[in-house]
């Protein structure tokens, strides 16, 4: 028996096509056992309690973020190392930016990262920063960008906006796409009822953002963005759920 299995296995060995074969079973078997899972699963990332889809207006600020080129001087990425913990906060998770369409992790920081700038300054500082930054910071050498004050938010096409990222994945639901631009205007206006915004965007921060409720600017969009910036998760929680795990 054992020398027939041995004549066999020569055959095998002295057969290129037929080991070729063989070896790609081999091979394919692996790489199967690895990838097949994969279209399985939900999600490669783990949920983390409180990450929800952004605002309407948060998007819109996002979306103007990215516009104006912001990411090619800050990161969002706090990585877990003790100075960065220490400067920036609790290292980032990587559910906080599963919904981020593009992702602004970033690789290089001119300026600080902003992962968690959420709640560090007020409104009033961002909008004195953006529009003049050097009347905060004298040794800043970021670009002013008080345009963004005098420029009116164009409302036009958020829900199309919102109903693209819901084709890569984005869970908003039809009752957010149908509500989103009355979302935008109820996020930035202090007076009316936020109740179904809430329930809708959980943390969504409501108020005049630019100090100035007469009209709707890009820089109530920006600042919004920045101060719900890492705030959406109670980083203490997860990390006592990692640990747990
Ligand atoms: C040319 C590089 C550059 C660009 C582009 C840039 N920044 Fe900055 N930013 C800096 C630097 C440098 C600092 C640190 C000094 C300061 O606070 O002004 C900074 C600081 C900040 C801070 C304060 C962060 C903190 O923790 O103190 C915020 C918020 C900010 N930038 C937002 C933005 C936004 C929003 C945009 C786009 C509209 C932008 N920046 C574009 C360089 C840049």
């Amino acid at each position: 028996m054992s020398s027939q299995l041995a004549t066999q296995h020569k055959k095998l060995e002295r057969n290129v096509t037929l080991l070729s074969v063989f070896a790609f079973i081999a091979v394919a078997i692996g790489g199967i056992v690895e990838i097949a899972p994969l279209f399985w699963i939900d999600s490669t990332v783990e949920k983390v309690e409180g990450v929800r889809p952004y605002t309407p207006l948060e998007q819109a600020g996002r979306d103007i973020y990215v516009r104006e080129g912001c990411y090619t001087c800050h990161s969002q990425m706090i990585r877990p190392f003790r100075d960065e913990v220490e400067r920036y906060g609790h290292y980032s998770l990587a559910a906080e930016s599963m919904y981020d369409h593009p992702f602004q992790w970033g690789s290089k920081r001119t300026g600080p990262d902003l992962a968690r700038v959420g709640g560090r300054y007020s409104d009033e500082w961002h909008v004195q920063h953006l529009k003049d930054p050097r009347s905060v910071v004298p040794e800043s050498i970021m670009p002013t960008y008080a345009f963004l004050a005098e420029t009116e938010l164009d409302l036009k096409g958020i829900d199309g906006k919102l109903g693209a990222l819901r084709k890569v994945g984005v869970p908003y639901t039809e009752t957010m796409i149908e509500n989103a631009e009355a979302d935008l205007k109820q996020q930035a206006s202090p007076d009316g009822d936020a109740a179904d915004l809430a329930k809708r965007y959980p943390k969504s921060q409501v108020r005049d953002f630019d100090g100035d409720p007469s009209k709707l600017t890009e820089m109530d969009a920006v600042v919004a963005y920045l101060q719900m910036l890492g705030t959406l998760v109670d980083t203490n929680a997860a990390a006592a759920q990692e640990r747990r795990r």
